[in-house]
């Protein structure tokens, strides 16, 4: 498919009913995709934000995706069977780096705009891109985010998870599990022909109902060839609004959620590490999925 098929929506060629689909299922494009292509133009000049034709996956792209998404999800089980107290977070990028290239894959962060480790720790008041360190031991009570990104065969596939060590304050364990109803309350508002904001009002909504606030300057993101490709994805936002939702748009629902404040800083020392401004506990579940014909589809948890 040439750059010029691929391109901005509003400067699409008009293709001919006849020939092979973009998408290069090899069926006709009026027998393929060219009723969901009128629908969006539909939306567009109704002046709704409608995704490029770069950002929706082919079903031979989403396979391969879902390959990369295997690794992703087993090494995050591997940690999942290992975390406990007085490890270091080290320890953890150890275990991810051993999973993953045993499995065939690469870890997606490492060297990624610099960073140092094959995967993001961020313990309590660190909101997100934790840095793995020896220096770093887990403490009974601390609630952690494993954020594991993979690469394989050339695809990419990014997804984190909760974990409370040991013992953790009735506080903690609600601020986790809150932030993980807020994933699958998000995620049961995508579905074809919805809209982004619908996703971000049920996150910011049930966030916001426990006390907590959703982190504003940092969000989700397309995924899938890159490892972030647009849309940019937000979660704070009202229904109706924001991007429309079509099959084969894949991006992750991540939100970092604060029991305190919504503002954040960043670690001047090491450019990476981002702390809530209070000093209050935050969440993130991050979760990888594709819009499908009748709703979506998981790829990675
Ligand atoms: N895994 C993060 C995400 O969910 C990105 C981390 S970038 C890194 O998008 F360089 F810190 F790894
Ligand atoms: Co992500």
């Amino acid at each position: 498919m040439d750059e010029f098929d691929r391109g901005e929506f509003k400067f699409m060629k008009k293709m001919n009913r006849n020939d092979p689909c973009w998408c290069g299922s090899g069926k006709k494009y009026k027998q393929c995709h060219e009723a969901m292509d009128e629908k969006i133009a539909y939306y567009a000049r109704k002046g709704h934000i409608v995704p490029r034709r770069d950002m929706l996956k082919t079903q031979e792209e989403i396979e391969k995706i879902k390959e990369s998404a295997k690794i992703n999800v087993a090494v995050l089980d591997y940690v999942a069977e290992r975390i406990c107290a007085g490890i270091s977070t080290e320890q953890i990028n150890q275990w991810v780096e051993e999973k993953t290239r045993e499995m065939g894959g690469i870890p997606a962060p490492l060297g990624f705009e610099g960073y140092p480790k094959s995967v993001c720790t961020s313990i309590n008041d660190q909101v997100c891109h934790g840095i793995p360190s020896e220096q770093i031991i887990l403490q009974d009570g601390d609630i952690i985010n494993v954020d594991v990104s993979t690469i394989y065969n050339g695809y990419f596939s990014d997804s984190s998870r909760m974990f409370c060590i040991g013992s953790v304050s009735p506080e903690r364990e609600k601020l986790v599990r809150v932030v993980k109803e807020c994933v699958e309350l998000g995620l049961q508002q995508v579905k074809p022909w919805g809209f982004m904001g619908d996703m971000a009002q049920a996150v910011q909504e049930h966030a916001e109902a426990n006390g907590y606030h959703v982190v504003r300057e940092i969000g989700g993101h397309g995924i899938g060839l890159e490892f972030h490709e647009d849309p940019w994805v937000g979660y704070i936002g009202s229904k109706g609004t924001d991007m429309l939702l079509v099959p084969g748009l894949m991006f992750t629902i991540e939100p970092m959620v604060n029991a305190g404040a919504p503002d954040i800083y960043i670690d001047d020392n090491d450019g990476w590490t981002i702390y809530t401004e209070d000093g209050s506990d935050s969440a993130q579940w991050e979760i990888q999925i594709v819009v499908t014909e009748d709703g979506y589809e998981v790829i990675a948890y």
